[in-house]
């Protein structure tokens, strides 16, 4: 670990956990652009909606970057920020640079939404196992958070031109 703490988890504990921290960090920072980029670049009839709508969803999940790097930080660790790790390290699919309507922007979002949820989803168990709660209960409320930012997405689709609800 980087940093001396008097923090009672043993640093095996600590280091495992900043590590997992630190891959979802890589993930957030690369949708945080991502969002970013959407935010941007959407067109169409509903652009001013939709464009405030992606802002909002990268604000939070700005939020949630900070949340993480500030867990890892807590934790002894250094909180890797740089781009050039996030790029090298997410997991999330690069973002199509062609993308140009409504819905096609909202299906890249809500499926980066969704695999940035399944990373934290399975970190609650991981660092739950662990044993280290705090950053447990970190990953849990970023878990929901990004639950409702994908339902937040996701409700917009059904009012695009071919998105249709499934049967
Ligand atoms: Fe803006």
């Amino acid at each position: 670990m980087g940093y001396v703490t008097k923090m009672d988890l043993p640093p095996l504990v600590r280091g495992q956990v900043a590590r997992l921290l630190q891959q979802r960090l890589n993930d957030a920072i690369d949708l945080d652009a991502q969002l970013k980029h959407a935010h941007w670049n959407v067109k169409g009839p509903q652009f001013f909606q939709l464009h405030q709508l992606l802002d909002s969803v990268h604000d939070a999940i700005e939020e949630a970057v900070d949340l993480i790097a500030e867990r890892i930080t807590a934790l002894g660790g250094t909180a890797d920020g740089r781009l050039k790790t996030a790029v090298n390290g997410s997991s999330l699919a690069e973002y199509p640079l062609t993308l140009r309507g409504g819905a096609a922007h909202l299906d890249a979002v809500s499926g980066a939404l969704s695999g940035f949820g399944a990373g934290v989803r399975q970190d609650i168990e991981v660092a739950s196992h662990l044993g280290d709660a705090g950053t447990a209960d970190l990953f849990t409320q970023l878990s929901r958070e990004s639950d409702k930012l994908l339902w937040l997405v996701e409700a917009h689709l059904l009012d695009l031109p071919g998105q249709e609800a499934a049967p």
